[in-house]
């Protein structure tokens, strides 16, 4: 022992803070020689991995920067942990649902975290303000902090904040990542990430589910639009600067816990199935889905998800082993090869899914590395067959340690045993929940001009304008799945206390009396009119709602002819026609295209959409205000069954400027909704 290890005490001046850490090490050390006797882990429960063998982790690329661990955190987790009992550990490691459970449950049930899942407020009251989500957070953790445990955890409130604060009413929501996936601004990122980390601590939640690190390679994926790119060098990069934006210090009033999601290999799935299988090898594994994950944790992620899908490497046959149950992946490469030392989380009810498993029990996830397990619902019966699992030795005992040490050390470094998430929340404006000006700059950098004949755009503010489209006035439409609710439907306008449509923006640069709505353009003659701008959109969804099912084809039109039929009605009559396309992934849109004079991407731009305004028509001073900017993150398909950019029309990378028009001759239109082989 030397004078610098926590258990000496320096013969010279008397050091307060070493004592302590002195007398909380040798505390560990009592308490854990006296801790209650366990069945020893079964053979079963050492070796437990599901369809993967153990192998070498030596072709991972070790992860930079690993950090030492805090001798004071790690001598207070040891006392915490050994002054537990195994109940207490198991509802420590246990994560519920604000529907399912009350703030006096989690106290007598040691509950580690909650979570709202889309579509879940407080009461159940849609539009509540930052104060009510914060009142409850405040009554959850003074629960927490009012158990029998002979130290109280606090618990942990972790919350979807994938675009911005988006279940909360009146928060502004950014563009979905495919968008600032075509921004390719690093810095954008970080100030996104340190926007929502404020807005999710005005309401009392210190945990964020975000970001997504998908590299997407089919974009038949209903959850293409939570990714950045196809590039995995972009989402590297980002991840870094997403993280660093969420978390800042770890502990300040401001700063949220980020979480790498969804591990490992989630955008990989044969034919973009949700929660399918993704079938490549390992190199191909490291060196495009893994590389998010560098970049999280070299910016010190304290939290990782663990995705649905299952990695099969030999590419045939049976599926692959379940992701939540690959402990190879999860144990021997995260945390081994990796280094990360923070805590790994489930997805909603997915331990159901290992085979053998119900969503109430499953050691195999928890044998595999999983320290927290989402139990949305039956938290309680998770909690109760789980320590008969470890009763009966078919856990190990030291790897609940293993993950109850996670936990509280994740709590431990964000501050959380400090005070409660509500005081903090108490002091920051209610305001704290927008961000517009953040929010525009990113809605302009997103924006991806494919075509620009006769050089339709820009546009003067003089103009005389006839606006179409599902999508011109619709907060749903422009902010997609995630917003507010789940899926981001069963949502109106009013459901958005703030924000900006494209009409909105378009009124606001020439003036209402100037616009003309007219959503189909039906009856409508364009010929009136300088310019029509033509706002056309996908139905909101979210994951496997959102899925191309395979034979259907990437047609846009296929799925929504009234966006086709609203261009028939007013183009080719001799008026130029700038259609804007709101959409989760790059679609297959010849015939769109065709139809159009200028042809702009913008993804799904979030409640300030009306900042598009500002990129399509000049300044006040008639000289351009905002260039185009952005980048195709994805290749956009040249054929109806072209998901993956294979035969790409445009080449991800691809965008053009009002300084570099690019002519664009006719497109083939085939049947675009003919079936898809192969
Ligand atoms: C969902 C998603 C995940 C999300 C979690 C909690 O099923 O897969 O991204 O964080 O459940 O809502």
């Amino acid at each position: 022992m030397t004078t610098n290890s926590p258990g000496a005490i320096p013969a010279t001046t008397f050091n307060w803070k070493q004592a302590r850490r002195a007398a909380l090490a040798a505390c560990a050390a009592l308490a854990l020689a006296t801790a209650p006797a366990v069945a020893p882990p079964t053979a079963e429960a050492q070796n437990a991995t599901s369809g993967v063998t153990s192998r070498t982790v030596d072709m991972w690329p070790a992860a930079p920067h690993r950090r030492p661990a805090d001798p004071y955190i790690e001598a207070r987790i040891a006392t915490i942990v050994s002054r537990m009992t195994l109940e207490q550990k198991i509802g420590q490691m246990t994560q519920a649902e604000i529907r399912s459970i009350t703030p006096e449950q989690a106290r007598e049930f040691h509950i580690g975290s909650i979570l709202n899942g889309g579509g879940a407020w407080p009461a159940m009251h849609k539009h509540a303000a930052p104060a009510e989500w914060a009142a409850l957070s405040g009554a959850f953790y003074a629960a927490s902090m009012s158990t029998d445990m002979a130290t109280p955890v606090p618990i942990i409130w972790g919350t979807d904040a994938v675009h911005g604060h988006n279940n909360v009413f009146g928060a502004t929501l950014f563009p979905h990542n495919i968008g600032l996936g075509a921004a390719r601004d690093p810095d954008l990122i970080y100030r996104i990430g340190r926007a929502t980390a404020r807005a999710v601590r005005a309401t009392g939640i210190t945990w964020a589910f975000a970001p997504t690190l998908a590299v997407v390679q089919d974009q038949r994926w209903g959850r293409t639009y939570e990714s950045f790119s196809s590039d995995p060098a972009l989402v590297r990069a980002y991840a870094g600067s997403y993280v660093r934006g969420l978390q800042g210090a770890l502990n300040g009033d401001t700063d949220v816990i980020a979480t790498a999601k969804h591990f490992l290999g989630d955008g990989g799935t044969w034919r973009g199935v949700d929660q399918g299988d993704t079938r490549t090898g390992l190199a191909d594994l490291i060196r495009t889905h893994a590389q998010g994950y560098y970049g999280a944790l070299d910016a010190n992620v304290q939290t990782v998800m663990i995705s649905y899908s299952s990695w099969n490497e030999s590419g045939v046959g049976e599926r692959g082993a379940r992701m939540h149950a690959n402990r190879y992946l999860i144990t021997d490469v995260l945390k081994g090869r990796l280094g990360f030392d923070g805590l790994v989380v489930s997805d909603w009810n997915a331990i159901e899914q290992v085979p053998g498993c119900t969503r109430t029990h499953c050691p195999e996830v928890i044998n595999a590395g999983v320290d927290m397990v989402m139990v949305p619902d039956d938290w309680r019966a998770f909690i109760d067959e789980t320590v008969a699992d470890v009763r009966r030795g078919d856990i190990a005992v030291s790897r609940i340690d293993d993950a109850v040490s996670r936990i509280l050390r994740v709590k431990l470094r964000s501050g959380l045993f400090d005070s409660s998430p509500a005081a903090s929340a108490a002091a920051m404006e209610a305001a704290s929940i927008t961000d517009a000006p953040l929010a525009r700059e990113a809605v302009r950098k997103s924006l991806v001009l494919l075509k620009n004949a006769n050089r339709a755009l820009p546009l003067a503010r003089e103009s005389r304008v006839l606006v179409i489209g599902k999508g011109a006035d619709s907060f749903p439409l422009q902010s997609g799945g995630w917003s507010r609710t789940w899926q981001g439907t069963e949502n109106v306008n009013e459901d958005y206390a703030t924000g900006e449509t494209l009409l909105a923006g378009i009124r606001r640069v020439v003036g209402a009396d100037h616009v003309r709505y007219s959503e189909t353009g039906a009856g409508v003659d364009p010929r009136q009119f300088d310019v029509v701008i033509a706002a056309l959109a996908e139905q909101p969804y979210a994951e496997m709602k959102g899925d191309v099912t395979f034979p259907a084809t990437m047609s846009h039109s296929a799925r929504y002819p009234e966006d086709l039929a609203a261009l028939d009605a007013v183009s080719g009559q001799g008026v130029p026609v700038v259609t804007v396309l709101y959409s989760g992934r790059t679609v297959y849109a010849n015939d769109l295209i065709n139809r159009s004079g200028a042809f702009v991407a913008a993804w799904l731009p979030g409640t300030e959409a009306g900042a598009i305004a500002d990129v399509l028509f000049r300044g006040p001073d008639g000289r351009v205000q905002h260039d185009f900017s952005g980048r195709l993150p994805f290749a956009w398909p040249r054929t109806a069954c072209d998901s993956t950019g294979r035969a790409a029309r445009f080449p991800a990378g691809f965008g053009l400027r009002y300084s570099r028009p690019q002519r664009l001759g006719a497109l083939p239109e085939g049947s675009a909704a003919a079936p898809c082989s192969q």
